[in-house]
């Protein structure tokens, strides 16, 4: 990564001063409020411990769910900053229920604070719209700038982008910098065989990742119900799985093109619902019944995929292969989790990207046995697609 991180930073720029670290702190809350799933908040505790062994104090900003612009009781992270204390027993943390101005300032210079998470910064209309005014104010927070936020490094807002234009130093931090490193090695210079492993319902939110794996990979794995749109321009009766019609041309064309790397399942696991899995069985992938869905892959597709994935040297899987929330329509996608998790013990590195992929990984038990697993939805597709992520380009690039 070209870019400055948070180790690279001096004594003179850390101790005793205040951290505005950027996280992403978008987790899953229960009814009652509780974080149910704290990957993502322990995920940024290095870059945060290491700020405070070096004698800053660290301002969180984060945003959680999708308030648009107004406060929104049920999207405030206050209890995402209770769940954080417990990870940091040691440390007083505390919740500030304002994002910015002279309360937030103040809670930024409570010295009996060791950290303090500021409120959703998508409580203010200004963070998505990439707000210079409000970024100008988010930099009063903090003595320099820190990126971990990863999961939201593909937004360009003013917790990401414009605020590294006036709070500086402006660095990554650990969790950013060992995202880019897993994703972008895998694409720049992957130890061979090089596969990936792509699922999910929809072909046209995966479509340009398609393109940009493609000449990169020695064999692209495509699961999910988005291998229907394939079936049905391979002529194939697709039932009444979910297809894309308006892909289907695409699809076609991309077969004529992509020679023996891009690879369909051979069978599919079908059902007349995702409610009847007692009537689940495989058929070949020319057999779906008319009456039916295509919602897992097969068993034989499973075994020749997990096969696959156990000659190769870098997996990168992106997509369940199948409704993973519904058994039995999660065999698939358990079979490449414990493919990819025996290949990361033969010496292979194994690659999740993030959303529902990290959530059927960290489900089956296996999230340790892979060597990254992204934080990343939307981030780590676009980064596969080799976009530019504003909230990457706008921090200091490394001397
Ligand atoms: C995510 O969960 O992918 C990130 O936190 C980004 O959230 P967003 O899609 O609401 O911008």
């Amino acid at each position: 990564m070209n870019k400055q991180t948070v180790r690279e930073l001096t004594d003179a720029v850390v101790r005793g001063r205040r951290a505005l670290v950027r996280v992403d702190f978008n987790v899953p809350l229960d009814d009652a409020r509780r974080v149910t799933d704290d990957t993502r908040i322990r995920a940024a505790l290095p870059t945060i411990q290491l700020l405070l062994d070096r004698g800053a104090r660290v301002v969180l900003l984060s945003h959680l769910g999708r308030p648009k612009g107004k406060p929104t009781p049920e999207f405030s992270l206050e209890s995402v900053a209770a769940r954080l204390g417990e990870l940091l027993p040691k440390r007083r943390v505390r919740f500030a229920a304002a994002t910015v101005g002279p309360e937030a300032v103040a809670a930024s210079n409570d010295t009996t604070a060791d950290v303090v998470l500021l409120e959703n910064t998508r409580f203010l209309a200004g963070e998505e719209k990439n707000d210079e005014a409000l970024a100008r104010q988010m930099a009063e927070l903090g003595d320099f700038y820190v990126n971990d936020a990863f999961g939201s490094a593909h937004r360009a807002h003013a917790s990401t982008e414009a605020v590294a234009r006036f709070c500086k130093p402006a660095v990554a931090g650990l969790l950013m910098e060992k995202e880019l490193q897993y994703l972008g090695r895998a694409l720049a210079n992957p130890k061979r065989p090089f596969v990936a492993v792509l699922g999910g319902s929809k072909i046209s939110g995966k479509i340009d990742v398609v393109e940009a794996l493609l000449p990169k990979v020695d064999a692209l794995l495509v699961g999910g119900a988005m291998a229907c749109t394939f079936f049905k321009a391979m002529g194939f009766e697709t039932g009444t799985s979910l297809v894309e019609p308006d892909r289907v041309e695409m699809a076609r064309e991309l077969i004529a093109r992509s020679g023996t790397r891009l690879i369909l399942p051979h069978d599919a696991t079908v059902a007349p619902s995702i409610e009847a899995g007692a009537q689940a069985h495989a058929v070949k992938r020319d057999g779906i019944p008319a009456h039916a869905a295509m919602l897992d892959i097969g068993p034989d597709t499973a075994a020749s995929y997990g096969r696959a994935i156990k000659s190769a040297k870098t997996i990168l899987w992106n997509g369940p292969m199948g409704v993973f929330e519904h058994p039995p329509f999660d065999a698939g996608t358990g079979a490449i989790a414990r493919a990819m998790a025996e290949a990361t013990t033969k010496g292979a590195t194994t690659i999740v990207g993030g959303g529902d992929s990290a959530a059927a990984v960290e489900e089956a038990g296996l999230a340790s046995k892979m060597s990254h697993v992204s934080t990343g939805g939307g981030a780590s597709l676009e980064f596969l697609e080799g976009k530019t992520l504003p909230g990457v380009a706008a921090l200091d690039d490394a001397p």
